[in-house]
């Protein structure tokens, strides 16, 4: 194949998009002289610049330029109903009539505490955030406080947000890691030396290798936290069980990362899909119904270091991990996420798994029929796909995916109006219709036949 026909290709999807997208670019533009990069986010950044979203309802989003997509990305997985749900928009409405936030607890914060509480047995306390970042952010410090110990065991390529004990290798440049050893990375400019040293580095999916690191450094390991699938790949038979029964062996405390994977992979989130309870849990996403929202909880014990020691009026005592937040258990967030979470039942996540499986065959099939290595991973109403010929088990087994390839699908998927988000894993709604799916499936196969002589040529 000629060097220039790979070019032609990468040139032809890039000028179809930019021709489709001039308001988004001019914005973008535009936004360069006021946002670095343009962007408010590193995640919606993707080049040549993203599109910039206008409307959107149901499984649909429609950009600045009025281009209709079948949407898979669902804001990073936080609409699992889709777009402007009816029972949401009510929610929200209903509670913008009485106020929109107080420097006050409110009733809400009950009623939402008690309906996840429901269906995630686990959560014997709660306290809400912002944001899944600090969700995590809070459990490490809670664990660190309950067990008074520093370091933080986390899986090379997971993401737990961005705060500094969180930014470490999630997407470690290969060449820079000796071979078989886990080191830890700088994920960003700005760590101090002592975010590496309390960090340690471990392989998902495997655990031989985990329990060897985690026992080496039980004495100073105050958590372990783990996304139970992590960036959308399924954790291998019993590894969760067996990482619940290690920490509980070492006494350390575990946290499962379930800001994507709770109420979206089940009514209980993985652990109750993998008949695992982590002593600490961080959600986010879907529990805010569309809006900013982070959680933690867990067990008492633990989450009690949160509460005022003294509650008395005359002996009154702060907690010895405070949290505050102005925005906390925001009322609008609360009131649309109790709306959400009362229309998930048994039906919706059959739905939910149901559209996630014919996406996951989609790719697999049209990669097969086409004579395309990649491999297609995910769980439930989550899928993605990896252009390597190597399963995909790790942080490194994804890594020797073809990045390129993936960033010119993700381009051309948008120019037939799939958006799968760029190079993240998409999901499905409980509104992703039969006809999304056929169209997408159709969209899929045109994408990769047209992009077959650029997926050769990198063989
Ligand atoms: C597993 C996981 N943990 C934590 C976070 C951080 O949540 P937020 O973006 O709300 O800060 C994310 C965000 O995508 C996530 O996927």
């Amino acid at each position: 194949m000629e060097q220039t026909q790979t070019s032609s290709i990468i040139g032809k999807t890039v000028a179809e998009y930019m021709g489709k997208t001039q308001r988004s670019r001019k914005l973008w533009e535009a936004a360069r002289e006021k946002l670095p990069s343009g962007s408010s986010r590193t995640s919606v950044f993707y080049a040549p610049y993203p599109c910039y979203a206008q409307t959107a309802q149901g499984s649909k989003i429609v950009d600045v330029d009025g281009n209709e997509r079948i949407d898979y990305c669902y804001n990073f997985t936080s609409l699992i109903l889709g777009h402007r749900h009816p029972a949401v928009m009510k929610a929200v409405n209903d509670q913008m009539e009485k106020g929109t936030v107080f420097g006050a607890p409110t009733e809400l914060e009950l009623r939402h505490a008690e309906t996840i509480k429901k269906r995630m047995p686990s959560l014997e306390r709660v306290r809400y955030a912002v944001t899944g970042s600090e969700a995590c952010m809070f459990a490490i410090r809670v664990a660190r406080a309950f067990t008074s110990r520093n370091k933080v065991a986390k899986f090379e390529g997971g993401y737990h947000g961005s705060s500094d004990p969180a930014s470490v290798s999630v997407h470690p440049h290969l060449p820079d890691v000796a071979s078989d050893e886990i080191t830890p990375m700088p994920e960003t400019a700005g760590l101090t030396p002592g975010t590496l040293e309390n960090t340690v580095m471990l392989p998902f999916n495997n655990f031989e290798k985990t329990e060897e690191i985690m026992r080496q450094n039980r004495r100073e390991l105050a958590c372990l936290i783990v996304e139970p699938m992590m960036r959308g790949i399924p954790p291998e038979s019993d590894f969760l069980k067996s990482i619940r029964e290690l920490t509980r062996d070492l006494d350390i405390v575990l946290i499962f990362d379930e800001v994507i994977t709770g109420f979206r992979l089940s009514a209980g989130g993985a652990q109750e899909k993998y008949h695992v309870q982590p002593d600490l849990t961080t959600m986010g996403k879907v529990i805010g119904g569309g809006f900013p929202i982070g959680a933690i909880g867990g067990q008492e014990e633990i989450m009690s270091l949160m509460a005022h020691e003294s509650t008395d009026f005359l002996s009154y005592k702060g907690a010895s991990v405070p949290h505050a937040g102005t925005f906390n258990a925001h009322p609008i967030t609360l009131a649309a996420g109790i709306a959400t979470l009362n229309e998930l039942t048994s039906e919706t996540y059959a739905k939910l798994d149901e559209t996630g499986e014919q996406l996951r065959e989609g790719f697999s099939e049209a990669t097969s029929s086409l004579g395309v290595e990649a491999q297609v991973v995910g769980v439930g109403s989550c899928f993605d796909i990896y252009f390597s010929n190597k399963t995909v088990k790790d942080y490194r087994s994804a890594h020797t995916g073809d990045q390129l390839l993936r960033r010119c699908l993700d381009l051309d998927l948008l120019n037939r109006g799939v958006y799968l988000p760029p190079q993240h894993f998409g999901c499905t709604s409980t509104v992703t219709s039969r006809e999304d799916i056929r169209t997408t499936m159709k969209v899929i196969h045109e994408s990769l036949h047209a992009l077959l002589p650029l997926i050769k040529e990198t063989r």
